[in-house]
């Protein structure tokens, strides 16, 4: 069912029913004017309501009609506001829960609107890239006045309607029913039913004392804030219109420019990174209906910088957590983190004294396994070391009850391997989580080759209630991310050989759009951390090159802002990066010992031997069963390594580029004799694609 149409008395009632926010897809809007004129045609009806089944009005649009020709099939959302509009007998909205976007401006097309308190008002397609498309900019500033239209517009976000209906001079809500709402409409529908000529809001004036001034300010201001999406800027534009032209035109530019921004690449790649996000959640032999394990109870082995992060996830969500650790000061130490965290949000007011009572209250410590046997799913975040890796999970396999998922935090290890540590592979799992561990929305979900679906199933659910972006990734050296950054710091080390600075190749990479370069990350992150890991796997690799300009600057003991000194300088208490003439010098030094005469390299190549080597080890991922698909991998990237969300991750940026022109480019860094040759060998996955023509989506 898309919309049903019942009689009660006079009234006739059209509830969309779409689940699971009543979207408004091309058999509701058929369903919905299919009522209307049934309506119209029975001489014993009055008036009519429309409301939504269950838990929305409607969301608006149906995404799964997203860019597919139902969604402007006949009647459209435009067609079908018009025909409530020009009703010959009064149209009530009666609107509950969710009422957004398209549902909104469906809603503003009705006569009258009563609304529950509550009720969660929007028009969010700023976030997609967009303006709202069918009237929204246009009849919301004649109902609830310029600048709060405006506001909601440009920021997308919802607005409870009981603050929009107490607001002084609106006429967005008639009236905010406190009570049971569907009698409340019926009784109100039969009030208004002689009414005549009938209330539209597009008869009302939007206007403003200053509106130059105003509009001016609001631009001044959107500028600053979204500098890489065109989107808000015009909807300054569009509700410009609703002041300063008449209705219809203000609908036309309304049009145009819906139209336009829908071509845009900063469009595209908005879109893309939410069915991205909606994507990643599927596992394709892990269906939805997959039973889960109840989990009410987690322990955290190791209180350190990830274990702390990792508990404060779960005390946010209400879920008590015990950690362990060896030591009673290390606990303290662990305990006195989360602490000073969450003091840090009390006083930014982000966080209410009570609320941090209650979470601190949901923390206990141990140093004892026995203690832990309860837990429904432990954690564990100790050195990342295989043997002390081996011990814990020998002693979790020991005390955990049966059933109870084990983790592993493990960044680098093999997780098939540490499963083997257990009688009871199948319960094992990895959830990489990225730090500061409370922050970052990214955890890759390790699966295990043992691991059983329900055990992947219950932490994606988990994963999900922590409100993380989870993907999955298989087993490999670096799981997706950090497998696809090691080729990246790899083109950046020879980059440096070549003829750029650190703060060259950093500034070049943000102005494309990363939030830091690869060398400022480093310096963030501890350059000691990617040292130890290349000691390890470039002796299994004594053949790959790279770069030694990173080692030499920890044997310099540069390890970054945590010693005031890497990639750049640091003044004590600061986190400005200030080029280093010893770090300079270092690479000329190197680049004289290995011959290089160092060449001008411009931001484009920099860019492109950056991001082309995340797409072309994504490719090997995608080929070897390591990512699910390409989407994933934009999520991972746009999650966990701060890449660019107007580009909507490597791999749509690729797609972007046309995989072709991709290729083309790394036949030419493959000819440069101070690259590697083998590094720029386009992976199977990528020539076969180009061959055939196709993209990664
Ligand atoms: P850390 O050194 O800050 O903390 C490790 C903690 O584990 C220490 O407090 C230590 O006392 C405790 N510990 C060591 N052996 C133990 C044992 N046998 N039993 C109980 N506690 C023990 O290390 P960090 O950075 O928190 O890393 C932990 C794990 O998370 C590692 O596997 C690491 O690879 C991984 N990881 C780290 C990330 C990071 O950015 N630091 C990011 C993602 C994963």
């Amino acid at each position: 069912m898309s919309a049903s149409y019942e009689v009660h008395g006079p009234v006739a009632v059209i509830t969309l029913n779409n689940p699971p926010v009543n979207g408004l897809g091309h058999a509701t809007r058929l369903a919905v004017a299919q009522g209307l004129d049934q309506a119209q045609a029975d001489a014993s009806i009055v008036a009519v309501v429309i409301t939504g089944a269950g838990k929305a009005f409607s969301g608006g649009a149906d995404i799964k009609e997203f860019g597919s020709p139902k969604a402007l099939a006949e009647p459209n959302l435009l067609s079908l506001i018009s025909a409530i509009e020009q009703c010959s007998k009064p149209v009530v909205a009666a609107i509950h829960s969710v009422c957004m976007g398209g549902g909104l401006e469906l809603a503003l097309g009705c006569h009258y609107r009563l609304v529950s308190p509550g009720t969660q008002v929007a028009l969010p397609e700023v976030k997609l890239g967009l303006i709202p498309g069918a009237g929204g900019t246009q009849r919301l500033p004649r109902a609830l006045g310029v600048e709060t239209a405006l506001n909601m517009i440009v920021s997308g976000e919802p607005v409870k309607s009981e603050l929009l209906a107490a607001a002084p001079g609106q006429k967005l809500f008639d009236k905010l029913v406190d009570g049971e709402l569907l009698p409340a409409a019926l009784a109100f529908a039969q009030d208004v039913a002689a009414v005549r000529p009938l209330p539209l809001v597009r008869n009302l004036k939007a206007s403003h004392d200053n509106p130059d001034g105003y509009f001016q300010f609001a631009r001044n201001t959107v500028k600053a804030m979204a500098k890489h999406f065109p989107a808000p800027a015009k909807c300054v534009d569009a509700v410009e219109a609703s002041v300063k032209r008449k209705f219809d035109d203000g609908m036309v530019l309304e049009r145009e420019i819906f139209t336009a921004l829908m071509f845009t690449p900063e469009c595209k790649a908005l879109r893309h990174a939410f069915f991205a996000e909606r994507a990643a959640s599927k596992i394709s032999d892990v269906p939805d209906s997959t039973p889960v394990r109840p989990i009410a109870k987690l322990a955290v082995i190791g209180a350190g910088t990830m274990g702390g992060g990792i508990a404060m996830n779960f005390l946010n969500a209400g879920l008590p957590v015990v950690m362990l650790e060896m030591k009673q000061e290390a606990l303290d130490r662990g305990v006195a983190t989360i602490r000073k965290n969450y003091e840090s949000q009390v006083k930014k007011g982000k966080l209410s004294a009570d609320k941090y009572e209650q979470r601190m209250a949901l923390l206990s410590t141990t140093l004892s396994y026995d203690a832990i046997g309860d837990a429904d799913m432990v954690i564990e975040a100790v050195f990342e070391d295989m043997a002390v890796k081996k011990s814990v999970f020998q002693e979790l396999d020991r005390v955990m009850k049966p059933g109870a998922i084990l983790a592993s935090n493990t960044s680098t290890l093999d997780v098939n391997a540490i499963a083997q540590f257990t009688q009871r592979p199948q319960d094992v799992i990895g959830t990489h989580f990225f730090s500061p561990a409370n922050v970052m929305k990214l955890l890759e979900v390790v699966r295990g080759a043992a691991t059983a679906p329900d055990v992947l199933a219950t932490v994606m659910q988990l994963g999900k209630k922590i409100r993380k972006t989870c993907v999955v990734s298989g087993v490999c050296d670096g799981f997706i991310g950090n497998r696809m950054i090691e080729q990246y710091s790899r083109q950046a080390g020879f980059l440096l050989e070549e003829g750029c600075t650190p703060a060259q190749v950093d500034k070049a990479v943000e102005k494309f759009g990363f939030a830091m370069g690869p060398f400022r990350m480093g310096d963030l992150a501890g350059n000691d951390v990617g040292w130890y890991i290349r000691k390890r796997r470039y002796q299994e690799k004594p053949n790959l090159r790279y770069s030694k300009t990173a080692d030499l600057l920890c044997e310099m003991g540069r390890f970054g802002q945590k010693t005031q000194a890497g990639w750049y300088d640091y003044q004590t208490g600061k986190r400005d990066a200030i080029p280093s003439p010893v770090v300079e010098q270092m690479i000329v030094d190197y680049r004289k010992e290995m011959g290089i005469a160092p060449r001008k390299i411009s931001d484009e190549e920099i860019v492109h031997r950056l991001v082309y080597s995340l797409v072309n080890e994504a490719a090997h991922l995608l080929e070897e069963g390591i990512a699910q698909r390409a989407s994933d991998v934009d999520m991972v990237y746009l999650t966990g390594y701060g890449f660019p969300l107007f580009r909507g991750g490597p791999m749509c940026y690729a797609d972007t580029v046309g995989l072709y022109n991709v290729v083309q480019t790394m036949k030419r860094f493959a000819a440069n004799p101070h690259d590697d040759a083998n590094f720029w060998q386009p992976a199977p996955l990528l020539a076969k694609l180009v061959a055939e023509g196709k993209s990664f989506s």
